[in-house]
Formats: C-alpha cells, structure tokens, sequence
C-alpha cells in the first residue's frame, strides 16, 4: 500500500493566519510596522509555534526568526516576513510564513518524509529601515556600519534604538551555513489581478523585478510668496512638480512592457503657502526584471536633471539610494510548483513575473530559490483591504507543502 501525501490542514492555516491578523490589528487589516510592539509580539508568537513543527527557533539580532530542524536527511527553507506596511493588508508576508510553518508541521512530523523544512521570518521586507535588511542579513550582505546607518522611514528611529528596545541589542545575527539548504521557497499574494482575472489559482514565479531608487533633490531660493514676482521666483517645489510630468511624458519611449515607476514622498522645505520653497525632495522608484531597461531609464533621469541645470533657475541633483538586482527563480522549483499545482489545483497556475520584491530574491543570491503566488482579490495590496478567499488560501497551502515534499523527495532521490 502506498504511503497517501501528507496534506496542509486548511482549518489551521487560516487560523493561524487570523490569529497573526489580530496582532496589530487595523481595520480589516493591520498595522505592524518593523520592531512596533505588534511586529514584535508576531515574531514571539511564530517562535512559540515552531516546537509543533520539530524546530528550535528565535529571534537574531537583526530581527529575524530563523530555526533549525534535527531530523535527518534535506533541509527546505521556506517563509516569508511578518511586518506589514503602515495600516496594510494582513496576508503580505504572513501568508508565506504560516504556509511555511504548516509545511513544517506536516513534513518534520512524518518519519515517512525524508527530510525537514526549516522556518524563517525575514525582518523588514517591506523597507521601513533600509531594504531586505533581515534576508540580506543572513546573505552576509548588511554590515554594522549599515545597522547604523539604518533609521524608521516613518518616525526616524535608528536601528540601533529599535534593536535595543527590543532587547536585541548584542544579539547576533545569524548568517546563511553555505550548503544546509537545498534551496529556499516562499509562498506570498499575487498583488496583481493576473490570477484572478484568468481564473487561476496558483502562479509559479519566473522572476522577481529590480527595484531602483533616488532621491530627487531641487535646489531653488527660499523667499517672501507675496514680494516675489513669478517671473523671479526660484520655486524648488515648480521644479519637482514639472519634474514629475516630464518623467511621464519621456519614460513611456524608453521603458519596456512591464517597466513600472512610482513617486513616492514629497517633501517642500519649508512647506509654507507663505514661503516659496527653498529646497524640495521626492522619493522615486524605477522597477523593471532587465536591469539595462533602469539602466536606460536613470540616464534619462540625469538627462533631464542636467536640462534643468541648465535653465538656470533651479538646481536638481539624483541619488540613487537602492540598486536590487532582479533574480530568476530555479527552474526546478518552478517544475516542483507545477507539478504539484496539476495535483491539488486542477492544473490551474501560470508562470509569471513578479513586479513586487520579495526576499526570494535575495535568497537567490545565495540558494537556488523559487515563489509561489496565490490571487489577490481585485489585485489590491499594500492597503488594508488587501484579501484573498479562503478557499484559494487552502489551495495555496496544499500545492505549497506538496511542493516542499516533492523537492525535499526529489533532492533525496539523487543521493
Ligand atoms: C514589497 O512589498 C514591494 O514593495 O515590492
Ligand atoms: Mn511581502
Ligand atoms: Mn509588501
């Protein structure tokens, strides 16, 4: 007789995952930003979790929850994070982390499993302190004189405050053991309508997009916004604003298919509708899965600074602050995905890229990685309406861990 595939109980993943969403709670969502309180008491709470899946865990010292299983035989390592964006979704992050625990739970729990998935957390995937800190950690890739550098976007916390009020001071960080894993998977939402909207249940991700960001900053002449003429005004904040629509009108002849680019915060200094700003600032961000298509486009991004330059009125200058290389996910993880999705979800999944990071991407660098997607309703995410039907969440979870038994399976079958 054989053996029957062990399965994911869908009962406990969705109430693993609303019992995460009432940390933090907001709305219908959450609001869990890195080393919050709430962000932290759902990385003690996943660390409590990992005993029932035959795994010894804790927080590093950058944040992560890393763990480690006994059982003999191939290590998978699988998760995702458990911050949100400020008054976000509830599944973006912490639908991979519980597929991955409950992964764990039935695999590490089967003697008839060769093998164990070890559970992860990565601290700050969502960027509040810097970008991939916690996956780049255990990369090897974040220095302390990063951690030091690193500060809350939203309130302006150092890192090293936050570390220390979490009691994590001193603690270390664990780095990647080259050769443990055979490789890392993460489950997460799709974030975009491509699922629902062909009736799909499972993507198996291609690749993951590079994310570039700058820092815009226009220099012009702080004075009196009722003495100054228009004609000899020297407004930082006119400058960025056409700034912002010539990017619109040249970036479309330069850009590729699925090129995305977003402005993100504006800052006026002094900000006043008294005082004509002096200095302004934008934060901006350039994404593309071919690194010479944001090549191109930051050319045109200096092109345009120096035609501004050049007019003489104001002055602009463009940092560039964050350069993510985009990653392709291991062919034989996205075999493992499909196969498992053509016994659990009909055969209905698709291959696709993804524009959203994810620190699979990160943990390509290191490990041959590989992402499963599940559909986001309406492709809404990064707010706090952000769902996904039960029922599809039970299907992910499914195909999820027969994927994990079918690479753990596979990787044993080659020794
Ligand atoms: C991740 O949350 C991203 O912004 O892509
Ligand atoms: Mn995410
Ligand atoms: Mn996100």
């Amino acid at each position: 007789m054989t053996h029957p595939a062990p399965s994911a109980d869908g009962a406990r993943v969705l109430a693993d995952l609303n019992a995460l969403r009432a940390i933090g709670a907001y709305k219908a969502g959450v609001h869990r930003p890195t080393f919050s309180e709430a962000h932290l008491a759902s990385l003690q709470w996943l660390v409590a979790r990992l005993p029932e899946a035959g795994l010894t865990g804790a927080i590093d010292g950058i944040g992560n929850v890393l763990s480690t299983s006994a059982k003999p035989g191939p290590k998978l390592l699988a998760g995702s994070h458990l911050e949100s964006q400020n008054y976000a979704g509830w599944l973006d992050g912490p639908l991979g982390v519980i597929y991955a625990l409950e992964a764990a739970r039935v695999l590490n729990n089967d003697p008839a499993i060769m093998g164990s998935v070890e559970v992860a957390a990565w601290c700050d995937e969502e960027g509040h302190f810097g970008h991939f800190l916690g996956s780049r950690s255990y990369a090897g890739s974040v220095t302390e004189a990063d951690i030091d550098a690193a500060a809350d976007r939203t309130s302006g916390r150092s890192m090293r405050a936050a570390l220390q009020a979490a009691g994590l001071a001193g603690v270390a960080r664990v780095q990647c053991e080259r050769g443990r894993h055979i490789g890392y998977l993460e489950a997460h939402i799709e974030q975009g309508r491509t699922l629902e909207s062909e009736r799909l249940k499972i993507g198996v991700v291609t690749s993951i997009v590079g994310i570039w960001q700058y820092r815009i900053t226009f220099s012009g002449e702080q004075n009196h916004a009722g003495t100054t003429r228009m004609d000899e005004r020297k407004d930082a904040g006119l400058a960025l604003a056409q700034f912002c629509v010539a990017i619109d009108a040249r970036f479309p002849k330069l850009c590729g298919p699925r090129t995305v680019w977003t402005t993100g915060r504006i800052t006026l200094d002094p900000g006043a509708p008294s005082i004509i700003p002096g200095r302004a600032e934008m934060l901006f961000q350039i994404r593309d899965a071919d690194v010479a298509v944001v090549a191109r486009l930051e050319q045109a991004l200096h092109a345009m600074a120096g035609e501004v330059n050049g007019q003489g009125r104001c002055s602009v200058t463009v940092d560039c602050i964050r350069k993510g290389t985009p990653a392709l996910m291991d062919d034989r993880f996205q075999q493992a995905i499909e196969a498992a999705s053509a016994s659990l979800a009909s055969g209905k999944s698709l291959r696709m890229p993804s524009g959203a990071g994810h620190d699979a991407q990160v943990l390509a660098t290191i490990m041959p990685a590989g992402m499963l997607f599940v559909p986001s309703i309406g492709g809404i995410s990064h707010h706090w309406t952000e769902n996904t039907a039960d029922e599809d969440i039970v299907t992910g979870a499914r195909v999820f861990v027969d994927t994990c038994r079918r690479l753990l399976a596979s990787s044993t079958a080659g020794r």
